[in-house]
């Protein structure tokens, strides 16, 4: 270990269970020297198992749902006085769609179910930003991150109405991150994660295919969730002080594809079957 975050204080959000990427940043922020507060909501607290990540990481559980602004106020309030002074770093690894979840597909969107993923998976980044700056809660040249996914910028059979969650997501940190670093030298960012076996990856439709899919694209395979991790951390870092206002593509190259010829050899391999198919 670097001790990268040496005497660092954080508040890291949606660790859910162990495949969480959340989960895997506290452990390494944990192993890099931070101290930190975890927070989920408290249905993921009943569900989840962040009681077994707080004690190995030797964190205070604090609920919060993201899109209140008096939960989220405790828990910066709270976090401040929990950690003895203000904060460094903040991970926002938040996203939920009912549309997704109840098979409402694109062109037959439940709007409730819409506004509430915005809300949960978009809005809530804007919220956890701004109770921050009203409190004063983040440090100069603190690092502030949330997860966002390629559809943001580019189309995904399934990826549904996230897709729209995500690119909001990204302006967020564009348009917040300029204000928060003009006053107060804190830096917002985004990165963008290949797909990942998850809880909420999970949920994605096609999500074996993907995964295959894009390792196949990208010419280092696809990035996990402990690359993620491991990449947050280097963000939450000194090392990384100049970099705001950014979406990062954390995809082994994804983004920059067309074609790959590992994805055009099982292309042509699948074209073939089927032209049997249809030829039976
Ligand atoms: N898994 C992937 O393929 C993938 C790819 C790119 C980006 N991401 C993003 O990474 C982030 C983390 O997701 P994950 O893949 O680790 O899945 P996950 O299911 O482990 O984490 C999602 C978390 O969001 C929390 N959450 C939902 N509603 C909330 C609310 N109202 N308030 C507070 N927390 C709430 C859940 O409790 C859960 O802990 C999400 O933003 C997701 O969109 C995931």
């Amino acid at each position: 270990m670097y001790n990268l975050l040496k005497g660092k204080k954080g508040i890291i959000f949606g660790a859910l269970n162990s495949k969480s990427i959340a989960w895997k940043v506290a452990e390494k922020a944990f192993e890099e020297g931070a101290t930190f507060t975890l927070s989920n909501t408290q249905v993921a607290m009943r569900f989840g198992e962040i009681n077994e990540l707080a004690e190995k990481c030797n964190a205070e559980i604090i609920p919060a749902d993201a899109t209140n602004l008096k939960d989220l106020e405790h828990l910066f309030t709270k976090s401040m006085e929990i950690l003895g002074g203000k904060i460094d770093f903040v991970l926002h690894s938040i996203g939920m769609s009912l549309n997704v979840r109840k098979g409402r597909v694109y062109d037959d969107l439940d709007y409730n179910y819409f506004l509430k993923t915005i809300d949960i998976s978009a809005l809530s980044f804007h919220k956890v930003l701004q109770t921050a700056r009203k409190l004063d809660a983040i440090n100069e040249w603190g690092s502030v991150l949330a997860l966002s996914y390629v559809a943001a910028q580019r189309t995904l059979y399934g990826y549904n109405d996230m897709a729209d969650a995500k690119a909001i997501l990204e302006s967020i940190a564009r348009s917040f991150g300029y204000i928060y670093g003009r006053d107060k030298k804190v830096r917002v960012n985004t990165i963008s994660q290949s797909p990942t076996r998850t809880t909420a990856g999970s949920g994605v439709k096609g999500i074996d295919g993907l995964i295959d899919f894009t390792d196949r694209m990208s010419p280092l395979g696809n990035a996990d969730a402990e690359d993620c991790a491991n990449f947050c951390i280097t963000m939450f870092s000194d090392l990384t002080k100049k970099i705001t206002m950014q979406n990062i593509f954390h995809d082994g190259g994804f983004s920059s594809m067309g074609m790959s010829l590992r994805a055009m050899t099982q292309y042509n391999k699948s074209f073939g079957e089927d032209v049997e198919m249809n030829l039976e």
